[in-house]
């Protein structure tokens, strides 16, 4: 039995405040799991911090027309206190941008490139002449080679998740100026991670105890045969290569983010006044490193930092990698560009963190995508929370209150009706340890909601408002058995709730360090008091919800689900009216926000004829990046117009749908073509 476990919980990038489907993809359960080893008194540490590196960032700093450095130190700060607020239980919050960062991820590069690990290669890369930059990863976009995709990325494809090389999309454009890039020779580092397919073949195939989604990915991974990868970028932002022949450029931002879970120990160990205490987490083989993760950074955390990882040497390699899927919303996918999204902080200002711990964790994407609705929401909290585990708890310690003067009464005579009622508690301790030990956190809140059912329908059946004057021995059984009942859920529903069950334990009267193992079906001894009763869980009430989706339909300009209206047609015009209309095809080549507008994009459009400029208001429904490289039609005789200050020269056409949601009318015809 391994002596501590070391959590880890997926860096998020520091590019944009934290939502649902980032709580549900890595921290809901990492936190679960965490709270539940600190309950059973294990060594447990748990770790995550900023991702501060990559093109994500820089991508978001150019958006906002800000440094990569403003982007990363009002994120870190902003998630950092989301997480705060919402409980998670981080040990420490590290950030990849500090020195020990730096520092560890230089070494680890130092160490494999003096191991002769790396193969140097000069390869033909994108390169944007304008730009003067080369294109990696996300600075590209074009078809995907494997489903045809039209947007995949450089570095993958978001529609069908393959992993791409910005080479191998088919009309790549850069995304910085929507030109076609030319190729450029550029010298870089690759890890041969082919090298290791052997190791990692038989090292994964001994991970028997893997989540089947995740072994599943590895070795579709493994069975396509692993390649070369480069670990290093021509960008300014990031970690130094720490070779004098590598001035410009950086570790690629998957090489030095894993690394960020060991510098953010290192950064902990040195708080904690014992600088080495990292190593025992890291380096002693009586740790057990669990990866939380989002299924999109598998091959990351169970092929390549594996792989690092044992060709440094003196590391422990994760011992489980619990990936978890997408998590969509109200039947959609969550886009945080199309302002598909329930940002957390939103939540925080409307509902208290344990409703939508308990209703995320009940719902967690684990085998397969999963939804979160906020009729769902109401309904879990108003007839799980509320009418199940809120009611018997309110009935139980009202009932006390009234007729025994809140004094836990005396058990005396046990029916079999009141012993098998306690006999559930150990018998669902049991079966919510094993969920939790298995990483099935849905069973864990299921089964331990079921306790809460056991006690609500115990309680009704041996109807104490009756035996109370006819039987009142039996009476007190029922109060007695129902307690214990209350006391168990107060340390089971722990991990998941845990400031309601701290609440629970107060009225209870039970010590707050209560351990896992102290839960049993005499934890509440006779005699005991317990305090007045207070309600744990309000109903929401159905305009709430309506509000919340109201909220969402108009930050985003998702369907609504009105019906159709469209506006009425406007009056006959002639045939030599509209042929006065020049439409012709046009191909966006730039996009940029017009700043201080909120509706305004500045488009760049090659006419084929001429280069023009056209300002569209559209912003609000696409981002400029993803708008670039489209054929769309323009209204090219326009009189010219000015619009803060900037003059268009024409109008793209867009179709409007009955939801308000813009759509491009896209031609295949070349740039200048007449549309008639
Ligand atoms: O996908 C992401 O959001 C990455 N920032 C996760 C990094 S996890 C780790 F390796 F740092
Ligand atoms: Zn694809």
């Amino acid at each position: 039995m391994p002596k501590r476990t070391l959590i880890t919980s997926a860096l998020p990038y520091a590019n944009g405040p934290i939502h649902l489907g980032h709580l549900a993809g890595a921290y809901l359960p990492a936190d679960f799991y965490t709270r539940y080893l600190r309950l059973k008194g294990e060594d447990v540490l748990h770790i995550s911090g900023s991702d501060e590196h990559g093109v994500p960032i820089t991508i978001a700093a150019e958006k906002e027309d800000i440094s990569p450095q403003q982007v990363v130190d009002k994120f870190h700060i902003q998630n950092q206190s989301t997480f705060d607020r919402f409980g998670i239980d981080f040990d420490y919050y590290g950030r990849t941008s500090s020195k020990t960062h730096r520092e560890t991820s230089q070494d680890f590069f130092n160490k494999l490139n003096e191991q002769g690990v790396f193969k140097k290669k000069t390869e033909e890369q994108l390169y944007d002449e304008d730009a003067d930059m080369f294109l990696p990863d996300r600075y590209v976009k074009g078809t995907c080679p494997v489903c045809g995709h039209g947007e995949a990325y450089g570095d993958q494809c978001e529609k069908c998740g393959s992993s791409l090389s910005p080479t191998d999309l088919i009309d790549p454009v850069s995304a910085i100026t929507g030109n076609k890039p030319i190729t450029k020779k550029t010298e870089h580092w690759y890890l041969p991670l082919g090298n290791y397919q052997d190791w990692l073949e038989g090292w994964i195939e001994s991970r028997n105890n893997w989540k089947a989604n995740v072994t599943g990915q590895c070795k579709s991974w493994l069975n396509s045969g692993l390649s070369d990868r480069a670990v290093t970028r021509d960008l300014t932002w990031g970690v130094p290569v720490p070779l004098p022949e590598a001035d410009g450029k950086v570790l690629y931002v998957w090489f030095d983010a894993p690394i960020g879970y060991i510098s953010a120990t290192k950064e902990w160990a040195e708080k904690q006044g014992d600088p080495d205490l990292w190593k025992t987490y890291w380096q002693d083989d009586d740790t057990r490193l669990i990866h939380f993760i989002g299924k999109d950074n598998i091959v990351f955390h169970c092929i390549m930092f594996p792989a690092i990882l044992k060709q440094y040497g003196k590391y422990v390699l994760p011992d489980n990698v619990p990936a978890n899927e997408f998590l969509n919303l109200e039947g959609r996918k969550l886009s945080t560009s199309k302002g598909w999204a329930v940002w957390l902080d939103d939540y925080m200002d409307d509902f208290e963190p344990d409703l939508l711990r308990y209703v995320l964790g009940s719902t967690l994407p684990e085998t397969k995508d999963s939804d979160f609705s906020w009729k769902d929401f109401q309904v879990r909290v108003n007839s799980e929370l509320a009418d199940i585990l809120g009611n018997f708890v309110y009935r139980t310690t009202s009932f006390t209150q009234r007729f025994f003067d809140g004094e836990v009464p005396a058990p005396d005579d046990l029916s079999d009706t009141d012993i098998a009622a306690l006999a559930a508690i150990n018998q669902q301790k049991e079966l919510i340890q094993r969920a939790y030990d298995s990483f099935k956190f849905r069973e864990a809140i299921a089964e331990t909601m079921n306790l809460a059912r056991t006690g609500n329908r115990y309680f009704t059946e041996t109807e104490p408002w009756k035996t109370r004057k006819e039987e009142p021995q039996r009476c007190k059984n029922t109060l007695y058995v129902c307690t214990q009942i209350c006391g168990a859920l107060s340390l089971l529903f722990q991990p998941v709730m845990p400031k309601k069950m701290a609440l629970l334990r107060e009225q209870l009267g039970i010590p707050h360090q209560t351990p896992w193992e102290q839960i049993n079906d005499h934890l509440v001894p006779a005699g005991h008091l317990v305090a007045e009763q207070e309600i744990l869980f309000h109903k929401i009430e159905d305009d709430v919800v309506e509000n919340e989706i109201q909220k969402l339909n108009d930050k985003s300009a998702a369907p609504t689900g009105k019906e159709t209206n469209f506006p009425p047609l406007k009056k006959t015009t002639t045939f030599d009216d509209f042929m006065s209309l020049d439409l012709r095809a046009g191909k966006i080549l730039k996009a940029e926000k017009v700043k201080k507008s909120k509706k305004l994009i500045q488009i760049s459009v090659d006419m084929g004829f001429d280069k023009r400029t056209i300002l569209s208001g559209i912003a609000e429904f696409f981002s400029p990046e993803e708008i670039i490289g489209k054929s769309v039609c323009v209204v090219a005789n326009l009189a010219p117009k000015k619009m803060m200050g900037i003059e268009s020269n024409g109008m793209i056409l867009m179709g409007e749908d009955s939801e308000n949601q813009l759509h491009f009318v896209e031609t295949d015809a070349e740039p200048g073509s007449p549309i008639t």
